[in-house]
This record gives structure tokens, C-alpha cells and sequence, in this order.
């Protein structure tokens, strides 16, 4: 297994390149599910997770291939001879159950493995359930998989969600698309990948109105055509590299970043003493003086403060001056990087959905632990500014969100690298 190994050092200085969003590629891809034309995604993210979703649909009968070195994906889903989502490949990734909708909306039936409990929390499926029954299908649980049909197709409905999900908002979007008459989906959700989604659903030809609001409302149309269409920029990549001249001092100007696809987290780095000015090019970010002020944090959905991004901020409160209280509202269980950052020497207060940060002068390198991938980038953070040797173990979660991270952190001056056990 590899690690990753930084040296906490100097300022920062130079440029990064912000990649295409990961959960954007990761809805925008099963929607090649829903036409029979080729659909190309551009400006598409070299992870992981993306190779596990390609794996998905190729299990399915679509054809998938990426190129130009990853960053262009070609997909087309003429013959699915195939609608079972295996468990094999969906406990790997969660989003694989966003094949669910668009199977459903396109063959009429869909079998698809629930996804299990990951680290951050259990993560039902509940919302995605009532959602694609409220447009007629019927769908059962059995032996650990959503066994859903719609025999009579699907058909336009007013549903609302008593929580913003992001998976469901995708799913249940896609199946509407080709749902007999109007969906109206109340209280859905808002973040900037539901928009782009909704941007290449548009290209395809369907009728979506609402988009980045809280009602979408969806026209149904017979069929969807093929597209191209560039995947958004990452807004937990960009907010995650934001971090590090924060953290590690000195100036990085993030290339193809948004302001607003980051206000309220740009909001918190301005009250923590953080400098960001927008660029001809992105995002320019630098320490405005001395030591870092603490600031409160709570997640909540777009436009919200993202919960993506919840672990790299601790990582800068650790050394802010003062006492800084985080409250995670979106997932039960996502502190796991609190006591590796302990073990750095940070003083870390979890009681429940809350922790309360009493900033320190310095963290010590440390051996830690990385548990899911928002973590693992957190403690990477930590390390750029920590003294001594930091060594981030299990670094594979990494290589599901973060492309060529060493190289980009490298790139500005940082003291990191990555070696192979084997
Ligand atoms: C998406 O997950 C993202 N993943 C997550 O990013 C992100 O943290 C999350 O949205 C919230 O912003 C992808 O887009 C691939 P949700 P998703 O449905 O869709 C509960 C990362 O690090 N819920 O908005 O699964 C659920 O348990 C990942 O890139 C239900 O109760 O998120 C959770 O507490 C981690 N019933 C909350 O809602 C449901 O049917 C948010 O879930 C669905 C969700």
C-alpha cells in the first residue's frame, strides 16, 4: 500500500491547475444511460472512482472509454444487454447507485445492489426510493438489491424530500427526464453539480427548468439524444488547495477556480484572515498577516458551508488563534480525521456532531491514518505546515477524489512524496 510523506516547510508559492469536478463526472456519466446516442464528457477528472463508474457501465453493455490521457470520456449505451449494478462494484463507490434512475427511465427495470454503510455514515436510500416510486415504479429490496421496475414506463409527479440529497435530486432528475408528463421535485438539491447536470441533460434534449434552486421542474420528452459537454470544476478540489497557502503560508493561485462555486467557504477563509482575489485565470490566495483568527463552521447543503470540505478546514483551525467550533449536520460520522490530527498534537474537543478546535502555535509530524477521502487530503494539509515528517498511510482513498496530488502540491513548492510499500 503507498504512503505519502510530507515535510512540514515553508511558504507556498506557484499556480495549480483546478481538474473537472468528480461528483459531477460521477452523475453526468449514467446519464449516457438514458440515450442510445454517444454522449462525451470533457474536462473529465483522471481518478479512481471515475474508472469504477466506467467499470459500471461496461458491466451494464454500455461502451465507455476514456482519452486524451483520461481527460476525455466517450460513452454510448446502444445495446445495454445488462441491468443488474452489482454489489461488487457499488459497495466500492456509492454514486454507482445513480445507474438506478436513468436503467429505470430507459429499460423499464433496473436491478441495483444497495450500497452498504461507508465510514462516514449508513447513507440509505430511502429518498431515491419514494422518489422513483412517486413516478410509478415499483421497487423492492431483496437479498441486498433494489429490485425496481416500471412496466407501464414512468410518469410525471409532485414529489418533495424532507432533505436536500444530492443522489437522490440526480436520480430522480434523470428518470423524469423520460417520465410521461411533469415532474416537480420540491426541497431538491442545489449544488453546483446538479446544475451541470442539468446543463448536459438540456444538450441531450430534455425539458428542465429550476436548476441551483430548490424546485426543479421536468418536462418529459419520448427520447434523449447524444451530447458533448465539459465537466464543471471541482469545488472541493479547488477549496482543498485553497487550504494549503492558509495552512502552509505564501501564495497559490488556483487555475480555473469559481468564487462562486466556494462563497461560503470563501466567507470563513476571509473572517479566518485568508486573502482570496479573483483572477483572469482563478483563484489567487494568500495569508493577509500573522496568525490565523478561529472561525465557527457548520455544513449544510449548497449554498451552504460543504461538508466535502469540513476535514481541510479543522486542518487549518488547528493552529488558528482561538477557539473554533464545527458542526458536521450532513453526515453522522465524518470527525474520523479529529484524532489523527490529535496525534499531531492538535487540541480537539468530539462530542457528537460537534467539534470544538483549540488552536495550538505548531502540529508535529506524525505517522496518521486516512479513513475516507475528504480526511485523508486533511491530514495532507496538516502536514505541509506541521514540524517534522507527516506519513499518510492508505493514501487509495486519496486516488478517488484527488488527481496527481503530490505533483500539484510539489508544483508549489511543497515538501511531499509518495512511496510504494511494495
Ligand atoms: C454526495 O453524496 C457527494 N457524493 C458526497 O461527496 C457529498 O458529501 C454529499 O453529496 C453531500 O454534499 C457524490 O456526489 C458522488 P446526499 P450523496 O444524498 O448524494 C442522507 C465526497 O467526499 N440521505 O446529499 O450520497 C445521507 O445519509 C463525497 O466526494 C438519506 O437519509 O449525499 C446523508 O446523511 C462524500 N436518504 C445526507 O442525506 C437518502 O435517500 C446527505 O446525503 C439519501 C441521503
Amino acid at each position: 500500500m503507498d504512503r505519502i510523506i510530507v515535510t512540514g516547510g515553508g511558504a507556498l508559492k506557484g499556480e495549480i491547475p483546478i481538474a473537472g469536478a468528480k461528483n459531477a463526472c460521477l452523475a453526468l456519466m449514467p446519464a449516457t444511460l438514458l440515450s442510445e446516442e454517444p454522449l462525451t464528457l470533457t474536462n473529465a477528472p483522471r481518478l479512481s472512482d471515475i474508472k469504477t463508474m466506467t467499470e459500471l457501465l461496461t458491466s451494464l453493455g454500455a461502451e465507455a472509454s476514456s482519452l486524451q490521457d483520461g481527460q476525455v470520456l466517450a460513452m454510448s449505451s446502444h445495446d445495454i444487454n445488462n441491468h443488474i449494478a452489482d454489489y461488487d462494484i457499488v459497495r466500492k463507490m456509492r454514486a454507482s447507485n445513480l445507474v438506478l434512475g436513468p436503467m429505470l427511465a430507459r429499460l423499464g427495470h433496473a436491478v441495483v445492489s444497495l450500497p452498504g454503510g461507508c465510514a462516514i455514515g449508513a447513507r440509505p436510500m430511502d429518498l431515491h426510493i419514494h422518489g422513483l416510486e412517486a413516478l410509478g415504479a415499483e421497487i423492492e429490496l431483496r437479498d441486498g438489491y433494489l429490485h425496481a421496475r416500471a412496466p407501464k414506463g414512468l410518469k410525471g409527479a409532485v414529489f418533495e424530500m424532507n432533505f436536500a440529497s444530492v443522489g437522490a435530486t440526480e436520480n430522480i432528475v434523470m428518470a423524469a427526464t423520460l417520465a410521461k408528463g411533469t415532474t416537480v421535485l420540491k426541497n431538491a438539491a442545489r449544488e453546483p453539480e446538479i446544475v451541470d447536470l442539468v446543463a448536459c441533460l438540456r444538450k441531450m434534449g430534455a425539458h428542465i427548468d429550476g436548476e441551483g434552486t430548490s424546485e426543479i421542474t421536468i418536462e418529459g420528452v419520448d427520447r434523449l439524444h447524444g451530447a458533448t459537454h465539459p465537466v464543471v470544476t471541482d469545488r472541493i478540489e479547488l477549496g482543498t488547495y485553497m487550504l494549503a497557502p492558509a495552512i502552509a503560508g505564501g501564495e497559490v493561485e488556483c487555475i480555473g477556480g469559481r468564487v462562486d462555486l466556494v462563497r461560503a467557504f470563501v466567507e470563513k477563509l476571509d473572517a479566518a484572515g485568508i486573502s482570496v482575489e479573483e483572477t483572469a485565470r482563478g483563484l489567487k490566495v494568500s495569508r493577509r498577516g500573522g496568525r490565523l483568527s478561529a472561525v465557527d463552521v457548520t455544513t449544510a447543503p449548497f449554498p451552504g458551508f460543504p461538508t466535502d470540505l469540513q476535514a481541510q478546514m479543522m486542518a487549518m483551525l488547528c493552529t488558528a488563534d482561538g477557539v473554533s467550533v464545527l458542526e458536521e449536520r450532513i453526515f453522522e460520522n465524518r470527525f474520523m480525521h479529529a484524532p489523527e490530527l490529535t496525534r499531531m498534537g492538535a487540541d480537539i474537543d468530539v462530542q457528537g456532531g460537534t467539534a470544538t478546535v483549540t488552536g495550538v502555535k505548531k502540529l508535529k509530524g506524525a505517522p496518521v491514518m486516512a479513513t475516507d477521502l475528504r480526511a485523508s487530503v486533511s491530514l495532507i494539509l496538516a502536514g505541509l505546515a506541521a514540524q517534522g515528517e507527516t506519513v499518510v498511510n492508505r493514501v487509495y482513498h486519496l486516488d478517488r477524489g484527488y488527481e496527481q496530488l503530490v505533483r500539484k502540491l510539489k508544483g508549489v513548492g511543497a515538501n511531499i512524496e509518495r512511496v510504494s510499500d511494495t
